[in-house]
């Protein structure tokens, strides 16, 4: 072995030996990864204005693993009445109900929407498992209702039809959509939008976004799903966390995608699942309709890596969130407002990088407030999910690069 290959096989050693000290298997059914609860860091130098004195009224679906139904906060913002709730589960649904004080349960998301008119419901937000996001989303804008759903907007190739269906549902109904995709309230998210809109980034030239959920070695992904809708899932199915660290910053899309993958260890992956999905990572190359290009990630099986990242470099200026910094011509900041406002008394910022609240918050004004546009609408919802079914169509074509359809 000559000096330079010993240096480098030594320093492999070192590294694995500094891996293996650190790493510790993770504990089983904890819930962790974008998962967790992490405190927002708010400014209170922009306080809240109210801008309506009324209530939307709304109807809740879904309290699962992740009590998702009852984390946004609608029972605590000033502006919104929780009128019913719903889950298939009736403890989760007597759960949900004591959670937001919603007045009346129904059995199902269906049933509650079959009688929004009885109750009055102006919205229903629908946190119920992914694969049935999109059809209840078509269900509930086809009766009248503004909807908010969490993410993904649709899941998976045999959804692309329901595209179309969920643009020409808003469009019939002349209602609201939004997909509750918490990276864009992230603070990072949040400033790289408004540095963006400002023009102090100038146009796009790369962006990266990862979302990694540390996994289980022997299980994979150890958390648990309605109907098990996440056991083998192709992790860009579920790419929002990543894909919205350039679409709910600039507003635009990506064209092409070229999706790179190996197949997993993992048993969820080599066992064969109901997603005839091998792999555990994927990793895609996307062209954005602006020229740049971006690396998007998504994991499942790579032990004790965890987060939901992003980066942005433009051609006037970048912004990295590990260092939550601007790098570029800083003279022009002063006069950009590009923190946080504070949120209504009462109401907290809550879960994933303190972006529930602020979801809530941008539905709800958009409702009340004419002149309010929120930022995850139907277009950007399904420009950030539709993205990464081409990319695991892509991955499992061994990394042929597809052109991604503008979905309007
Ligand atoms: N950062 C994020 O944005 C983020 C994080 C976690 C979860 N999520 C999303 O939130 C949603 C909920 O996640 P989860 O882990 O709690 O899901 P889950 O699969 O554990 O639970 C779904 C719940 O919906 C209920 N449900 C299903 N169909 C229903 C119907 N027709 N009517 C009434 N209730 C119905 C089920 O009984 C179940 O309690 C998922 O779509 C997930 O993708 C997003």
């Amino acid at each position: 072995m000559d000096r330079r290959n010993f240096i480098s096989a030594t320093a492999s050693i070192f590294a694995a030996q500094a891996f293996a000290a650190q790493w510790k298997a993770p504990e089983k059914n904890v819930v962790k990864g974008g998962f967790d609860e992490v405190a927002s860091d708010l400014d209170g130098a922009l306080p809240w204005k109210p801008y309506s004195e009324k209530k939307v009224r709304v109807g809740i679906a879904g309290e699962g693993v992740c009590s998702f139904g009852s984390a946004f906060g609608y029972q605590n913002h000033p502006n919104a009445d929780v009128i019913a709730c719903t889950d298939l589960n009736p403890e989760r649904c007597k759960l949900l109900q004591k959670r937001t004080g919603a007045k009346k349960t129904y059995s199902s998301c269906e049933d509650m929407i079959k009688h929004a008119a009885d109750d009055k419901l102006d919205m229903v937000y629908i946190a119920t498992d992914a694969p049935s996001h999109a059809r209840l989303s078509i269900m509930a804008l086809e009766h009248g209702l503004h909807v908010v759903c969490a993410v993904p907007a649709f899941l998976g190739k045999e959804q692309l039809e329901l595209v179309p269906k969920i643009m020409d549902a808003v469009k019939r109904s002349g209602k609201l959509y939004q997909m509750n995709e918490t990276t864009a309230f992230r603070q990072s998210c949040y400033e790289m939008r408004k540095l963006y809109e400002a023009g102090a980034m100038g146009e796009i030239v790369y962006a990266e976004g990862e979302y990694f959920h540390c996994c289980d070695l022997k299980n994979g992904l150890s958390v648990g799903s309605y109907n098990g809708w996440r056991d083998g899932i192709p992790p860009m199915y579920y790419p929002t966390h990543s894909t919205g660290f350039y679409t709910c910053v600039t507003g635009k899309r990506f064209i092409e995608t070229t999706c790179i993958a190996t197949p997993s260890l993992i048993k969820s992956y080599t066992n064969g699942n109901r997603y005839n999905n091998p792999f555990g990572s994927e990793f895609a190359f996307m062209k954005m309709e602006t020229g740049g290009s971006t690396r998007m990630l998504v994991s499942y099986d790579v032990p004790c890596v965890n987060g939901e990242r992003g980066r942005v470099w433009g051609q006037k200026g970048g912004y990295d969130d590990a260092a939550m910094t601007f790098l570029g011509d800083t003279s022009q900041l002063k006069s950009i407002d590009f923190k946080r406002h504070a949120l209504p008394k009462g109401m907290p910022p809550g879960g994933h990088g303190g972006s529930h609240g602020y979801l809530t918050e941008d539905f709800l004004k958009a409702i009340l407030d004419p002149n309010h546009h929120h930022v995850v609408n139907e277009r950007i919802a399904l420009d950030t999910t539709i993205c990464g079914v081409y990319s695991h169509m892509s991955a499992m074509r061994g990394g042929e690069t597809l052109k991604i359809p503008a979905v309007s």
